[in-house]
């Protein structure tokens, strides 16, 4: 794979368009909500402070991205959400939430960076609505469920198909 050497910025970028994970935990939201639009999260990578999550204010005095690219974060990670949402549906696969990161390359662009995968995705099969065969995704790893790798393979097998 060929790849453009980046520097990365220090942000994970999340977006949701279902409620699962931190985000119920935080809020006290329903599994599954639909949510009334797609949002999106900042985290601060850091693993000695545990990825906390930030705002567009701690981004400025923390420093790690100008508000121009906070800006361009927030609009390319909702593009790549709709993207994604339209891929994955035609896999019949609902895109929970996914993270992203992104880097300045050596013209001073920035781009995405990273992998998009099962392990950075959350992916619920729309051909069921049990809580535990939806999931196609690290939550398999995350919550004990078992047979991780057959629902990658799962997930690669509709992509193959649908493309
Ligand atoms: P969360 O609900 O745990 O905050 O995760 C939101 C999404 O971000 C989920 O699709 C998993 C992904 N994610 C990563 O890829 N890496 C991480 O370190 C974390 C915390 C989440």
């Amino acid at each position: 794979m060929l790849v453009r050497a980046v520097t990365i910025i220090p942000i994970e970028v999340v977006v949701r368009n279902i409620a699962a994970g931190s985000l119920c935990k935080r809020l006290g939201l329903e599994l599954g909500m639909v949510l009334p639009r797609p949002i999106v999260e900042f985290y601060y990578k850091n693993d000695d402070l545990g990825d906390p999550l930030i705002t567009t204010e701690h981004i400025e005095i923390l420093n790690l991205a100008s508000p121009h690219q906070v800006e361009g974060l927030k609009h390319h990670a909702l593009v790549i959400n709709g993207h994604l949402q339209q891929f994955f549906g035609q896999c019949r696969l609902n895109l929970v939430d996914f993270k992203l990161e992104f880097g300045v390359d050596n013209d001073g662009q920035m781009i995405l960076a990273d992998e998009i995968s099962p392990d950075t995705c959350r992916l619920w099969d729309q051909n069921t609505d049990d809580p535990r065969d939806r999931v196609l995704d690290k939550d398999r790893f995350r919550q004990n469920l078992g047979q991780e790798s057959a629902a990658y393979q799962e997930v690669l097998r509709r992509i193959v198909e649908s493309t």
